[in-house]
């Protein structure tokens, strides 16, 4: 459809690795994007907090990743109509962009933390020495989701953004087991802002 004038295709839903062997199902959605003529990305999902200072409920800007999954929707031939063999991924999560939401947050009264999230397959929560290893290797959030695509998306040329909901604190930090509907109900809870947020910067793109 149209936003304010601007072309926008909206996927809801996804394919996380932890359902089987999906990597040919995102290949297909992120690239139908780049297809249709996409020059942005911009993903949301639902994570962990590895932060004290980031609860339930809060915003995270993701600025950079660490790939726990096993394997990788890029491994195999390359297709070379898309993208390089070996893309760079120093600039994966588009600073540009970046800079912007962060601005666009200030101007609406939007707390938007920043982080790395670090990925893995599920579809376990983790465990607290996992969350505690983590930590140390310096990530802030943790999710199931997300990484394969922003690969697939990198690779096509497309600038990347990804806001993550942090529906709970990452085991060991947190005092209850999670649950998966309380992840639900605190993603639902928290997408007014992130609608707003995502509403306002596709009206500065007009
Ligand atoms: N771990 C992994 N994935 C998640 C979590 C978590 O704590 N919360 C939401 N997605």
């Amino acid at each position: 459809g149209s936003l304010y004038g601007v072309g926008v295709v909206c996927l809801q839903g996804r394919a996380h690795s932890y359902e089987g062997p999906t990597f040919e199902t995102v290949k297909t959605y992120v690239r139908t994007l780049k297809c249709l003529g996409c020059e942005i990305f911009v993903a949301t999902n639902a994570s962990g907090s590895l932060r004290e200072d980031v609860g339930p409920g809060e915003l995270m800007l993701i600025t950079d990743h660490i790939n726990l999954q096993p394997s990788n929707p890029l491994v195999g031939p390359n297709d070379d109509q898309f993208g390089p063999r070996f893309p760079p991924l120093d600039n994966a999560y588009d600073k540009t962009l970046r800079q912007e939401l962060l601005s666009l947050a200030e101007q609406e009264d939007i707390r938007l933390n920043q982080g790395v999230y670090i990925s893995v397959i599920g579809p376990n929560y983790e465990t607290a020495a996992e969350i505690k290893a983590f930590r140390i290797l310096g990530a802030d959030a943790v999710g199931m989701s997300t990484v394969p695509e922003v690969l697939v998306a990198v690779h096509a040329g497309m600038k990347v953004a990804v806001i993550a909901i942090i529906t709970n604190y990452a085991t060991g930090l947190a005092s209850t087991s999670h649950s998966h509907d309380a992840v639900v109900a605190m993603a639902n809870q928290a997408a007014e802002k992130l609608n707003r947020l995502l509403k306002r910067f596709i009206k500065e793109l007009a």
